[in-house]
């Protein structure tokens, strides 16, 4: 993901490549060590647990620095809009990067240390706090990372007179809204409710048919319905449209490479104004 914002111009070089290497340091040291938490009950012992706890709970450190520094330069690109000659191509590519940014705070980072500890493993793994965590870091993290390079790609498929920034926002807001609301109006609270009753009952009540068809998880799974509305209506839709628009109107590649040129002077542009 740096290399991503430095090609599209909201990350200076220096930075991504700090995170890089911060990247590659946290990954190979702590990346490996850090799935340990997927071992719970497979009998490791318990230095393991702590190492595994401690490792995937640092990894989303350097995603989360990076994300802040290019949140700054597209408010900064913001302010100076008004004075480029041609308007920022890729800005809705890079809220979806901003996005994974937020997701990754939210969705790896603390929806996974909420689950992350061996204390907390021994109550709740595999219920829906992880359904929680595991929609919020797979979602929020990988698929806006697909559609910010998706998007990204389009951008330059896709003719001048053809692009609509009007779906890609859609999509955005849609996407981002329908996962909040499927996150807060039912797994985070479902996993609540599921892991207080572990803690009370016992994980195998928690776990069982009675329980998690019972009336109030009944309500909750059917609150989320609108939130996947927004998400697959909203969300989905607007980009399988773009999509459409990239196979049917595919500008052949010679005019592609002119409207980069275009398209990065303008990068370029703001890149030298952030100076
Ligand atoms: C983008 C990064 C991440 C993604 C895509 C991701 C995705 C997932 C998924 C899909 C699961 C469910 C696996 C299963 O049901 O067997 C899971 C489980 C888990 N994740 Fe993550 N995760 C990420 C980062 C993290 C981080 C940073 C932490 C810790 C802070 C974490 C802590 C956990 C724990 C403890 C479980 C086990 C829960 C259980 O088995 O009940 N994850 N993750």
């Amino acid at each position: 993901m740096p290399s991503n914002f430095v090609l599209m111009g909201v990350v200076r070089e220096r930075v991504a490549l700090t995170m890089i290497y911060l990247d590659i340091l946290l990954y190979s040291a702590g990346g490996i060590i850090g799935t340990m938490h997927h071992l719970y009950f497979s009998g490791e012992p318990s230095v393991h647990m702590a190492l595994g706890a401690f490792f995937s709970a640092a990894e989303v450190i350097p995603l989360t620095l990076l994300t802040l520094e290019a949140w700054s330069f597209v408010q900064l690109g913001a302010h100076q809009g008004t004075r480029s000659r041609t308007p920022f191509p890729h800005f809705w590519a890079v809220m979806f990067l901003a996005a994974v940014g937020f997701w990754n705070f939210l969705g790896a980072g603390i929806f996974g240390f909420l689950i992350n500890l061996p204390i907390i493993s021994y109550y709740e793994i595999g219920t829906a706090l992880t359904a929680n965590h595991a929609h919020a870091a797979m979602m929020g993290v990988y698929g806006m990372l697909a559609v910010g390079l998706a998007l990204f790609c389009l951008r330059y498929m896709i003719p001048e007179e053809r692009w609509s920034d009007r779906a890609a926002k859609i999509s955005f807001w849609s996407l981002n809204l329908g996962l909040l609301w499927m996150v807060f109006a039912t797994l985070f609270p479902l996993g609540i409710l599921q892991l207080y009753h572990s803690v009370r009952y016992g994980y195998f009540d928690a776990r069982t048919l009675k329980f998690v068809t019972g009336r109030t998880n009944d309500l909750l799974e059917w609150l989320r319905f609108s939130g996947d509305t927004v998400f697959i209506l909203g969300g989905v839709l607007p980009v399988l449209y773009l999509s459409w628009l990239g196979i049917r109107y595919m500008v052949p590649r010679a005019a592609a490479d002119d409207d980069r040129e275009v398209q990065f002077s303008a990068v370029v542009e703001m890149n030298e104004a952030a100076k």
